[in-house]
């Protein structure tokens, strides 16, 4: 087994800062420099399958320049750490998945609840045997959610991928038990969706939550899953897309700040698909989840921020059609 590799060399914090105050790592100046994983290793007898083999350091050494964050990823998830904010709880950072939640009157419970639904409904994509499969999270956020595909789900390793040093930072800090529980089976690492840090064929699955929409172009991230799945390998990605052509991106980035300052990309869901296929990716299916999404989100909010607030506005746009949550899974060839 190899020793644990270092942390990328960023400055440490000893605890998470209160909002909006210490200098984030976003703010610092940017620099070109190599980070490294923590690799999961010993896993080739474990997970029994003939290719199955750890990646080693040297394989998943890359160069990452910080300058390639966007602007407004870089001040939302430093800074501003959007996880403070209301529309929020417990850590996470998507809109929840809100089925069987009784929304008369939801509580900051039922909201975390919503986000973890999020994951399961993700997650539960992934066929049996679970023990043997070997998945990266891209957009992992916090970690929470990577934390829980290794918890209830039991697959063999799961490593969270974000491309903000801040939120690595944070989701080593907050899933410090049970990195320390699962030494060799969970990590958390600095990485872009179009420049995954693992070697081709390395994994069995990939997914990704509420993270996709803020990627620059989808076609990156195609590829690159299809670069690291091996093949009969599995992709299952959640977020929101949007309706095609320019009537509709314009309308939502009036109706929605993260489309006017450029933190959310309108990307169609077909454009994905079609990106999927083009990339070696057979059995390319979606689902609308929106009726499990938006309702419930809106129900919370009207509790929590005002009637003017952007999020207030998703349901909006998903009834006028130009957006809607969807899970898209595709299968490497
Ligand atoms: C809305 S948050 C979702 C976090 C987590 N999946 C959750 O549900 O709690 C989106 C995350 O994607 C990350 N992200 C944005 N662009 C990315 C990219 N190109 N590659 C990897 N991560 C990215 C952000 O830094 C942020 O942590």
């Amino acid at each position: 087994m190899a020793a644990p590799v270092e942390p990328p060399p960023v400055a440490r914090r000893a605890s998470e800062p209160p909002r909006n105050t210490a200098a984030p790592l976003s703010h610092r100046p940017h620099r070109p420099f190599t980070y490294r994983v923590r690799t999961i290793t010993g896993l080739g007898t474990y997970l029994g399958a003939s290719d199955a083999r750890a990646p080693t350091e040297q394989e998943i050494q890359r160069p990452m320049d910080h300058n390639r964050i966007p602007p407004t990823v870089r001040r939302t998830y430093g800074v501003d750490d959007l996880s403070t904010a209301p529309s929020f709880a417990g850590g996470f950072i998507n809109f929840g998945y809100w089925q069987g939640i009784d929304l008369t009157a939801p509580t900051s419970e039922d909201r975390v609840r919503s986000q973890e639904q999020l994951y399961r409904r993700v997650l539960r994509d992934f066929p049996e045997p679970r023990e043997r499969l070997r998945l990266a999270e891209v957009g992992c956020g916090r970690g929470l959610g990577t934390a829980l595909a290794l918890r209830e789900f039991r697959f063999a390793t799961v490593t969270g991928v974000d491309i903000h040093p801040d939120q690595v930072e944070r989701a080593r800090a907050v899933n410090a038990r049970a990195l320390a529980t699962y030494p060799d089976r969970l990590a958390y690492t600095l990485g872009s969706a179009d420049e995954l840090p693992f070697p081709d064929a390395s994994l069995d699955g990939v997914y990704s939550v509420e993270a996709a929409q803020h990627f620059r172009e989808l076609t990156g991230f195609a590829r690159e899953s299809a670069r690291v799945l091996r093949p009969g390998g599995r992709l299952v990605v959640t977020t929101f897309f949007t309706a095609p052509g320019p009537d509709a991106t314009e309308r939502l980035k009036i109706l929605l700040a993260g489309f006017a300052d450029g933190l959310d990309v309108a990307h169609p869901l077909t454009g994905f698909t079609d990106d999927l296929s083009a990339s070696g990716f057979a059995d390319v299916a979606t689902e609308s989840i929106g009726t499990h999404v938006w309702p419930g989100l809106d129900r919370y909010l009207t509790d929590t921020v005002p009637t003017a607030h952007w999020t207030r506005n998703f349901l909006t746009a998903w009834r006028d059609g130009l957006l809607d949550y969807h899970v898209v899974t595709a299968v490497r060839l």
